[in-house]
């Protein structure tokens, strides 16, 4: 084996305790990385890659290395690719180390535990996700080290992909932890990762109960877990025990910013499975990134970060609680209607930054003296805020937010702390000095006129010194090896003093120096080290003062945020004229004039309001046919927007809204709709069908568009039938659902589906022309009009003629148009469905009956409008009929 250099034998060890992670080894002003590290960085980096020394095996040594200032600039773009750095410091300072310089690595940087302002491009939070459990039994954990916030769950189910999928689709964690054992779970961790989740693997012991309930009440100094509500819950204690250790093993650090955590209970949000929220686009668009078509886009005006993260966990967790979401409204409706309050509140709040994030960075201990500026100017803002609200607001929300924010006492010293201490353009730099203030601290102002008094005195000992040797170009000069000098050229080399001593040469000059400049070169030097050493010392001494208030910042931060996304629906609401829905506890979701709130903005010609009526009786489920680009899935998705937004706590785009609560929204788009998935198969929609069928409580919404689609004709209308069949008939009530289907001659099933209803979405025919009218109307289309479309999209006459002609025969044979068409001369009877159904259509053995004619007519008759005397003549004519039917 090769001898190895100190350094490099450093390296090792440090490789040795990261393998998993590349090493950054700072050399002097460089990160280097050596070995297979380097391939990856050159590569990665698009850096060059070269040799020095050998390795361990005497092979070529390959080395990278990149600047230690343009660490931000790199460091973020291996992370986003999936890397975790470990980052190796000089633990001394190189001019009084002895020998070798100590190095170790101080933190490890992973996508889910960074804090550093370079990693993250938008103020969304970034969450560490942890899973634990097993056998039906299971915690999910999210950590923001960058915010402090930390949340856990348990639940039990005994096939928890989905579930946990769905949380992450919430969540959206960027890196997610789970044992070692749970690693050989191919089928979770590739879910995870179709959701671009970094998944890593940690030590089984991190997710122990026990060890982890320790550790979490160690760091939360409490001794008991039953405060944050996981006391009773092993696996959610777990999850968190796990996030937590991985935090601080990669941190290696106090992380006295995450000061709380929080249970939460899936049972009190809206259930959103991942393929709802991907599908109806609420913070993504559907083409992955960029999220210019989505809800979250349209419905975000805030002012803050913290806003824009609370208005994303709304939308993305809307509630089930009317009362809740009545509180919000309230507010809402507060800030709508008084546009004063509305426009100052405002306009202060446009001046917070992100104060949750900068609380992060000062505990932590990475803040530089720009944060705190940023820091004293966001809470600069809160007493105006505070103002501006007034002293009645109008609503409880409002009145908590505002006493919230007078409570806390102080503030004001917090502020005015930082303006004692701190410039106001500090340098980003916190080594070089220049932050304090003058006047902050005696000892440093003294040491501050020391060196300005030596800087002074050199000037004028320039001048002096070229009056006394008649040298006009005599320098004084400084630089860092040599320090202070007198520097003369070599040609006037002859007049020198006696006292000058030699102390460089140069190609064309000698410099000098004199006992006096070397004593004045000691007392600068020596106050310019004590200044940075000093300033450095202040700051450090100031921003723990600030971190001692950091629970209360987090607190002012999260009723920052209340106010800020209130704000923003209430502003959003207004310019985009939207009401307040009337939120109930029944099963009704009536709506007037219902748009899609996206689509209304991009659509030419204006967007066509459409009404919703439906209810878990009569109205369960809407059968919406129209031919292609009718308008069919703008509507429904309308609906469910409509819905989820109402239970967010926003305003809705219709003229009225009535939403009676909704569980859970599930929504599936049929194979060749769905683009955004690469393997639209077949199969895969059938497994998203299945986990609906299972799921669907009789307070769910279920929006199926085009079910059926992604496989031949027969299967597909088969498959779409026994689906309507089998939701229908769920738990007999319930399941309020929409579905979307070209297959026109689904429609007759409403004749044996009592609360299955068709309605179409209209259009008119002009010649061989079709004419969109996007209203929604009651009753089923008899016209596919596939060809109208093709002829539309410009398909050639001829194609589109023969097209016509194929269809004819089709139709002549076909067994779907023989059992939608009436050669029987009536209607056609439920009963003959019956071979065809999977599921029987109303539970019981029994044949279904046709309608009842008499029973049709009772069911028609409006008796608000009838005089008794009519009602008596009606009443014995339908018993005649029904005597005359033999029943
Ligand atoms: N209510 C409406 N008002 C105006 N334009 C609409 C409306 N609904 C849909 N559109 C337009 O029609 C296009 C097709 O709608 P889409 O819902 O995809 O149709 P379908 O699902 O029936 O094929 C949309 O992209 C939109 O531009
Ligand atoms: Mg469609």
């Amino acid at each position: 084996m090769i001898k190895l250099t100190p350094a490099m034998k450093q390296y090792y060890d440090a490789k040795k305790q990261h393998s998993d992670a590349l090493i950054f080894f700072r050399m002097g002003d460089f990160y280097e990385s050596f070995g297979e590290d380097a391939k990856i960085i050159a590569k990665e980096l698009e850096i060059t890659l070269t040799t020095r020394g050998k390795d361990i095996e005497g092979e070529k040594m390959p080395l990278a290395g990149i600047p230690y200032h343009a660490l931000d600039n790199y460091l973020p773009r291996l992370i986003k690719k999936g890397y975790k750095v470990a980052i190796c410091e000089q633990l001394e300072d190189p001019k009084k180390a002895k020998g070798i310089i100590k190095r170790g690595v101080v933190r490890v940087v992973t996508p889910g535990t960074a804090i550093d302002t370079s990693m993250f491009t938008d103020p969304s939070n970034n969450y560490l996700m942890s899973i634990s459990g097993g056998d039906g039994d299971y915690g999910v954990s999210f950590l923001d080290v960058s915010t402090g916030e930390f949340l856990t769950t348990q639940f039990a189910d005994k096939s928890p992909y989905d579930r946990i999928a769905s949380e992450a689709a919430r969540m959206r964690p960027s890196e997610c932890i789970i044992s070692r054992t749970m690693f050989s779970d191919e089928r979770l961790v590739e879910r995870l990762k179709e959701l671009n989740v970094l998944v890593q693997g940690f030590k089984d012991e991190a997710f122990d109960v026990d060890s982890s309930r320790k550790l979490l009440e160690r760091h939360f100094n409490v001794s008991t877990l039953e405060g944050m509500g996981c006391a009773g819950l092993p696996y959610a204690t777990s999850s968190a025990g796990a996030a937590l250790d991985y935090a601080l093993t990669t941190q290696m650090r106090e992380l006295g910013h995450v000061s709380e955590l929080s249970t939460y209970s899936d049972s009190e949000f809206m259930m959103l499975d991942s393929i709802t929220l991907r599908n109806l686009e609420i913070v993504k668009n559907v083409r992955g990134e960029g999220n210019d078509t989505s809800i979250l886009k349209v419905l975000d005006d805030t002012n803050t970060p913290m806003g824009g993260r609370l208005l994303q966990k709304w939308l993305l967790k809307p509630l089930i609680n009317v009362d809740s979401i009545d509180h919000r409204l309230d507010a809402l409706e507060c800030l709508a209607n008084d546009t004063m309050l509305r426009f100052d509140v405002r306009s202060h709040l446009s001046f917070v930054k992100d104060i949750e994030r900068l609380i992060g960075r000062v505990v932590y201990g990475n803040s530089n003296a720009r944060d705190l500026i940023a820091l004293k100017r966001s809470l600069g803002s809160v007493p105006q805020i505070v103002e501006s609200m007034g002293d009645d607001p109008g609503c409880e929300m409002l009145i908590n937010i505002r006493d919230g924010l007078l409570g806390f006492e102080q503030l004001e010293n917090i502020v005015k702390l930082i303006d004692d201490a701190i410039v106001d353009e500090p340098p980003v730099s916190v080594r070089e000095g220049g932050m304090i203030r003058s006047g902050y601290n005696e000892k440093l102002d003294e040491l501050k006129g020391m060196s300005t008094g030596g800087k002074t005195w050199i000037a004028s000992f320039q001048q002096k010194e070229r009056d006394r040797t008649g040298i006009k170009s005599l320098k004084v000069g400084y630089n860092r090896v040599f320090g202070y000098y007198i520097e003369i050229t070599k040609s006037n080399i002859a007049q020198i003093p006696d006292d000058y001593i030699r102390k460089q040469t140069m190609r064309n000059a000698e410099r000098f120096y004199t006992p006096e400049l070397k004593e004045w070169e000691d007392v600068i030097l020596s106050a310019d080290e004590k200044i940075t050493a000093l300033e450095n010392e202040l700051f450090t001494e100031i921003t723990s003062r600030i971190a001692s208030h950091a629970s209360d910042l987090q607190r002012i931060a999260v009723l920052i945020g209340q106010l800020d996304c209130t704000a923003s629906l209430a502003e959003v609401a207004v310019n985009n004229n939207f009401v307040r829905p009337n939120i109930t506890s029944d099963c009704k979701i009536l709506i007037r004039e219902g748009r899609h709130p996206v689509v209304e903005k991009t659509v030419r010609g204006g967007f066509v309001p459409n009404d919703t009526e439906m209810d878990c009786v009569d109205e369960q489920f809407l059968l919406i046919t129209g031919p292609n680009m009718a308008g069919k899935s703008t509507y429904m998705r309308q609906v469910s927007l409509i819905v989820i937004m109402a239970q967010a706590g926003s305003f809705v785009p219709a003229s009225h809204a009535s939403i009676g609560i909704v569980d859970r929204v599930f929504t599936r788009v049929g194979a060749f709709d769905d683009l955004a998935s690469g393997q639209s198969t077949f199969m895969v929609e059938m497994v998203e069908l299945a986990n609906i069928l299972n799921n669907a409580t009789p307070k769910s919404l279920v929006l199926l568009d085009e079910i059926g689609r992604g496989t031949s004709t027969y299967d597909g209308y088969s498959i779409a039938k026994a689906v309507v069949e089998y939701i229908h008939n769920k738990g007999r009530v319930g399941v309020r659902s929409l579905f979307a289907t070209h297959y026109h001659q689904l429609t007759n099933i409403s004749s044996s589906l009592k609360r299955v209803k068709n309605y179409h979405i209209a259009v008119k025919e002009d010649g061989d022309d079709l004419v969109f009218l996007r209203k929604i109307v009651p009753g089923a289309t008899d016209k596919s009009y596939g060809i109208h479309v093709a002829r539309l999209a410009g398909v050639p006459h001829k194609v589109t003629q023969r097209a016509k002609e194929v269809l004819q025969d089709i139709e002549d044979e076909s067994v779907i148009s023989k059992e939608s068409d009436s050669k029987r001369g009536r209607k056609k009877k439920s009963a003959q469905y019956t071979q065809l159904m999977l599921f029987d259509p109303e539970g019981s053995s029994a044949p279904v009956a046709e309608p009842d004619p008499v029973v049709e007519e009772l069911k028609e008759l409006d008796v608000n409008s009838m005089t008794p005397i009519e009602a008596l003549n009606k009443l014995s004519e339908l018993q005649k009929k029904a005597g005359k039917g033999g029943k």
